[in-house]
């Protein structure tokens, strides 16, 4: 196991000028990672047509012909799912978690009168599919305001309690994107689903981030991305669908392999470079031997203790429980830093160009809140530079 913390950070290739707690937002490749993935392109162009045309997917019967060989796409499909607790005839890759959130938002059959369930925790751009699907078929969106200070039995509550006669599908995160809170996912899918209601999970902050056992989370489609914390390089998402929604999912781009089944339509996609999603056993052979556990506890006690100091530090509360505290933490800013989201841009830039520290910054029920990413190659000499360099803003 490798010491985690600063030394680690000569295995990924950020500026080390730089203070970077963003990792969550698209994710870093370690340098191994990279290297594996430029094999890869070097052996899609020593013979492009063979790779891409006979060996990466599956024929479909418009184009080319059975071959013996387990397919590349299939290969890693089927490593990636082992790693998420899935079976690989069950997953296919996609672009990001957002393409996969549109195959099944646009694919799902909504009719005048349905409504989609949505969070106000829930990613703008996510949420944007469902606003487009349901404008184009005379649904609805209801956005459900999530419980403050946030508890996962109160959040769950809420989701749950705003079913009504007309909901059809939920949109919920498993990660949720600025707040970063690890939702109680599981129950909250079978409570849904116990009442009618189709669950997409927006998992795209979850591979990496924590254990993910997809199949034992008993959602309808599960969208993620292997480029934020499963160090996968971009751009790398994941679908899962289960077995009974297979056959009405259809991609959101239709190209060759229409209606030859759920693998082999969306493992031919168009042309485009498969050398992200063929990378993902190289990073997960450095998963394990960085070590899973070792690696998740490691980030999670730092995104803890970090949201603690700097919290103490700034005088603010940090009242979010542990356990729905993956790699991230949203932490209150001082109150005379702002309020507004002009503040937050502003705040955000001044702490990059001016201190060298790269986070995200937001504003949320007018209070700015910052959050914090913890990967392997960060250690609590980063959440002290993030404490003072705002702390001097202060006075
Ligand atoms: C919860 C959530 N869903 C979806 C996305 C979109 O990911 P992508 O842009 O890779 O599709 C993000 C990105 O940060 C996210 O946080």
């Amino acid at each position: 196991m490798p010491t985690f913390g600063r030394p680690l950070l000569a295995e990924f290739p950020l500026d080390p000028a730089v203070t970077y707690l963003n990792h969550g937002t698209v994710g870093v490749t370690p340098r191994v990672v990279l290297t594996a993935q430029q094999a890869l392109r070097d052996a899609i162009e020593r013979q492009p047509s063979r790779f891409l045309l006979r060996e990466l997917h599956a024929p479909s019967t418009s184009v080319g012909q059975p071959r013996d060989e387990t397919p590349r796409l299939r290969v890693a499909a089927n490593a990636v799912a082992a790693f998420l607790g899935a079976r690989g005839d069950d997953l296919v890759f996609v672009d990001n978690a957002t393409t996969g959130a549109n195959a099944v938002l646009r694919s799902f059959p909504f009719a005048a009168g349905d409504e989609v369930l949505v969070t106000d925790l829930g990613y703008g751009g996510v949420t944007n599919v469902a606003r487009f699907c349901a404008r184009e078929t005379g649904a609805s969106v209801r956005t459900v305001t999530m419980p403050w200070p946030f508890e996962g039995q109160a959040i769950a509550d809420a989701i749950v309690d705003a079913v009504g006669p007309r909901t059809r599908l939920a949109i919920v995160d498993h990660i949720t994107a600025e707040s970063a809170l690890v939702l109680p996912i599981a129950d909250i899918v079978a409570r849904l689903r116990a009442q009618g209601v189709a669950v997409l999970v927006d998992g795209a902050h979850a591979p990496g981030a924590i254990g993910v056992d997809l199949e034992s989370i008993g959602a309808d489609w599960y969208v993620a991305n292997l480029h934020k914390w499963m160090w996968v390089p971009r751009s790398s998402g994941i679908l899962w669908a289960a077995p009974d929604r297979q056959a009405s999912l259809y991609p959101a781009v239709i190209s060759w392999g229409l209606d030859e089944g759920f693998t082999t339509m969306f493992d031919i996609p168009g042309t485009r470079d498969p050398s992200p999603h063929l990378t993902a056993p190289a990073a997960i052979a450095l998963w394990h031997a960085w070590g899973v556990a070792a690696v998740q506890r490691y980030t999670h006690d730092l995104a803890w203790q970090a949201a603690r100091h700097v919290s103490a530090r700034w005088g603010t509360a940090f009242e979010t429980p542990a356990s729905l505290i993956g790699p991230m933490a949203t932490v209150d800013l001082p109150a005379p830093l702002g309020s507004t989201r002009d503040d937050a841009l502003r705040l955000r830039d001044a702490l990059l160009f001016e201190d060298g520290i790269e986070i995200p910054i937001h504003a949320y029920r007018d209070r700015l809140r910052a959050r914090i990413s913890a990967q392997v190659y960060n250690d609590m000499e980063d959440m002290e530079r993030l404490a003072s360099a705002v702390l001097a803003r202060v006075r």
